[in-house]
């Protein structure tokens, strides 16, 4: 790895290496990890760690790429809230005029609490939603409800009656299009539980249309999450684009389509800083094949806003060497962050703090945490300057899908979050205590 010159150069302005002077005629020079001009190290310090600590300016300025690449079509970023679900995240977002994609009525209570008039910018997606949380939106009136079956459209039709509300429409069609992606996180093939069949999608709107409280006005496709080249959203769009055609002849009125989410971010060094041009190209590769079509589009992203703007802080305890082999281990875990674990992903871990010249020696080792299994780690045969026992490291890029998959395996209390804005740090969740974790237990 590179420092200094550095590994982050490019990355969005949120974390950065800073250099600072010490000792005897400030001659020995070290580089601190910053978040937004806040040491990392004091953060750590105050609050303790594991710690996730967010960029509001990174998140600020990943939904402003967004609004800029897709300023030529009319559009709404409705932010996937599965990825991040903090109250004050989604308040950052909820400000600067975002919407939300939600798959719960949990996530939907989420937005309500944080805004209630932002129910009204809301997406309803997921493969199982219960009559319960059909409701709950309805009342809400949300925006649109991606159904996914000819089940869930009785199913709603039923709820909207009872309530005699309307409903709006879309089907999730499953466009049978392979993305290059995680097996677990591929959602758009046909041997998936996701969305109708498309070429069953005519007969079903055909369906939608006669029950008297739904009002179909829209498509929905999402082929998956961290998916990396552009190709597939517009292969995925042109047959949604032949299906709009379609349906406007059968007379359905489609004013929406959403493509969903799951433009992918660069987990490596390699190709990092080019968001802003990845982010352009997905834009003219989404939009493309709906240019004639006249729709409003709807956009679903969550890891590439929320992904890049975190990271999750985590202690050195002890290093230890079996038979040769050296492993660091961390006060953080798989239940802290379970990615690596369960999608063998790569996150890029820097040390908070660096010699400067100490840079030059590493060591390598597998960073692991105390959990009792092998599978609890977060890099191996990883090569990172030389750390101590009491040292911070930093796995970067944990912003998405960190924290709302974390859980209590081994009673262990869930990290603290703390959103820095301007060298302001404000906790935005506390630590979990022990207590809470038995508090509801009998
Ligand atoms: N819309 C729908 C319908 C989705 O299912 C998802 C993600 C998104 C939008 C947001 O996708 P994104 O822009 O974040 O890629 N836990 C996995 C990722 C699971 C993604 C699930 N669906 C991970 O850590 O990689």
């Amino acid at each position: 790895m590179t420092l200094g010159s550095n590994n982050l150069a490019g990355r969005p302005p949120g974390f950065v290496y800073r250099e600072t002077k010490h000792g005897v005629l400030r001659r020995r020079r070290e580089l601190t990890l910053d978040c937004e001009g806040a040491d990392l190290a004091a953060l750590a310090k105050k609050f303790g760690t594991p710690l996730y600590v967010y960029s509001a300016a990174t998140i600020r300025a990943r939904h402003q790429a967004f609004q800029r690449a897709f300023r030529h079509v009319r559009h709404a970023i409705c932010y996937s809230v599965k990825a991040n679900s903090n109250l004050s995240i989604l308040h950052l977002l909820a400000e600067q005029g975002c919407g939300f994609d939600v798959v719960s009525g949990g996530e939907l209570e989420r937005v309500i609490a944080v805004d209630r008039k932002a129910a009204k910018t809301v997406v309803f997606s997921g493969v199982g939603k219960t009559r319960d949380e059909l409701t709950a939106a309805l009342k809400a009136g949300i925006l649109l409800f991606n159904v996914e079956s000819e089940s869930e459209l009785w199913a709603l039709a039923e709820c909207a009656g009872r309530r005699r509300t309307s409903a709006r429409v879309a089907l999730r069609v499953n466009p049978d299009v392979a993305a290059e992606t995680h097996p677990y996180i591929s959602t758009g093939l046909h041997q998936h539980k996701f969305g109708v069949p498309i070429a069953e999608a005519r007969s079903l709107y055909a369906k939608a249309s006669s029950a008297r409280y739904l009002k179909v006005r829209g498509v929905s496709v999402h082929i998956g999450s961290q998916i990396t080249e552009v190709a597939p959203f517009g292969e995925a769009m042109a047959r949604v684009a032949e299906l709009v055609r379609e349906l406007r002849g059968d007379g359905h009125r489609i004013d929406y389509v959403d493509a969903g989410g799951g433009l992918g971010i660069s987990y490596d060094k390699t190709d990092a800083g080019e968001f802003a041009n990845r982010v352009e190209e997905y834009a003219r590769t989404v939009s493309e094949p709906l240019k004639d079509l006249g729709v409003k589009l709807l956009l679903e992203p969550g890891r590439s806003i929320i992904g890049p703007a975190g990271i999750l802080l985590t202690t050195v305890v002890y290093k230890k060497a079996n038979n040769g082999k050296r492993f660091l281990l961390v006060d953080a875990a798989m239940n802290d962050l379970i990615r690596p674990a369960l999608y063998g992903a790569n996150h890029e871990i820097v040390p908070v703090k660096v010699q400067m010249d100490r840079a030059a020696k590493t060591e390598v080792a597998d960073i692991v945490g105390p959990v009792c299994e092998t599978g609890d780690f977060f890099a191996r045969d990883r090569e990172l300057p030389t750390v101590e026992e009491g040292d911070l490291l930093a796995i970067l890029d944990s912003g998405a899908y960190g924290m709302v998959l974390a859980s209590n395996y081994n009673t262990r209390p869930r990290p603290a979050e703390v959103l820095v804005s301007g060298k302001k740090a404000k906790v935005i969740r506390r630590r979990e205590r022990i207590a809470d974790l038995l508090r509801g237990e009998i």
